[in-house]
């Protein structure tokens, strides 16, 4: 909660270009929430996150303003939502150093996002990929979060993230809101194109395994036509055919429709046509997108000023968590 009102906030790492796994799950659902009920929201381009595997300078730049400007294009008005760069508030380091003494090596050691990032990245396993998760607890603590919308793969980060906040709130009283994780009805895992057992990933070195959100619709539709499936050529919704399931699953995030609801759609198609249906739901969901970017793009001032203030009201709510935080533990004020 912030001045009486309920919390949202979400963030990004800012690696690469999102794919259609980050939109379904994550981006599309926190446009959507925004304009169902009067939250304060705050949308984080995750940078501190994204060092923890090694950046080129110039690329990790321009990734970081492509992000920006894609959740601009996606629906979320800088105006109305607060969208900011996690290294422009320095109050995220801070906090997730202190949060550090409140983790144990036995929690960290769970997590299994850090076990395969260790496995991805064997000759970088550096501390900051271990304690990842406690930078996160500190994202969303730091807003007073009631609420995080993320995808089924940050579950367990929000789950130690609340562990975090009640061991802290049981020492000093009631200093954080407890998050709750929001996951959506559909979405919530986009599995790879190629291999669909494992999830779409930005990091994917085969590129027909993901789409990428500023792709066009000829590269949109022929990913989807390599799509990998099964040989029954039998459309249903099951796990036993992870394939299908997936693009079933994508056509019901874009579409809002139910499962049941699809296959009815698919009755009598071949594979062929129900990966051309959803290559075709899909571009079409992206084009707005696309065309709002490329504005975007030209308006460098307006995005300038968007992300000034936004840092501004952010380090403005980060700092008197933070200020409190430290309060109660004893640090001692500077002298005015
Ligand atoms: P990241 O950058 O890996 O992913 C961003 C969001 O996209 C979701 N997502 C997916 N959803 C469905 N299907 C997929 N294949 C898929 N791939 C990714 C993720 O669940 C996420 O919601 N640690 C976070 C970033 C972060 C954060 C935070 C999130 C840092 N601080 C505070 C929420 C709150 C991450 O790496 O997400």
């Amino acid at each position: 909660m912030i001045d009486g009102k309920k919390t949202m906030l979400s963030g990004m790492q800012s690696t690469g270009m999102i794919t259609l796994g980050n939109y379904l799950g994550a981006l599309k659902n926190w446009v959507n929430l925004n304009d169902e009920e009067d939250i304060k929201c705050f949308y984080g381009i995750m940078d501190l996150h994204s060092i923890t595997v090694r950046q080129n300078p110039a690329e990790f730049r321009k990734n970081a303003r492509t992000l920006l400007l894609l959740y601009i294009a996606a629906g979320l008005d800088p105006e109305k939502n607060c969208i900011f760069y996690q290294s422009h508030v320095p109050a995220h380091s801070e906090l997730g150093w202190i949060l550090d003494c409140y983790t144990y090596m036995g929690e960290m050691n769970r997590m299994t996002q850090f076990k395969d990032k260790a496995a991805k990245h064997a000759d970088n396993i550096n501390t900051g990929l271990f304690t990842y998760p406690v930078l996160m607890a500190a994202d969303i603590l730091l807003y007073q979060a009631d609420l995080v919308p993320v995808g089924k793969d940050q579950m367990q980060h929000l789950e130690i993230t609340r562990d975090i906040a009640n061991r802290f709130n049981g020492i000093y009283g009631d200093v954080f809101t407890i998050p709750e994780a929001y996951i959506g009805k559909s979405g919530a895992k986009i599995m790879s194109l190629q291999d669909p057992t494992k999830k779409m990933s930005k990091s994917d070195e085969n590129p027909n395994a993901s789409i990428y959100l500023l792709d066009d619709k000829d590269t949109i539709m022929r990913k989807f036509k390599r799509a990998v499936t099964d040989s029954d050529n039998c459309i249903a919704y099951s796990e036993d055919k992870p394939g299908i399931k997936n693009l079933i699953d994508i056509y019901c995030a874009v579409t809002k429709k139910t499962p049941d609801e699809a296959v009815k759609d698919f009755t009598g198609l071949g594979y062929g046509q129900l990966k051309e249906i959803v290559g075709e739901a899909v571009a079409e969901e992206l084009a707005p997108l696309y065309r709002r970017y490329d504005e975007l793009l030209k308006d460098k001032e307006y995005v300038d000023r968007a992300i000034k203030n936004n840092a501004e009201q952010a380090s403005y709510y980060a700092n008197k968590t933070l200020r409190k935080v430290k309060k109660k533990i004893g640090f001692t004020e500077m002298p005015r």
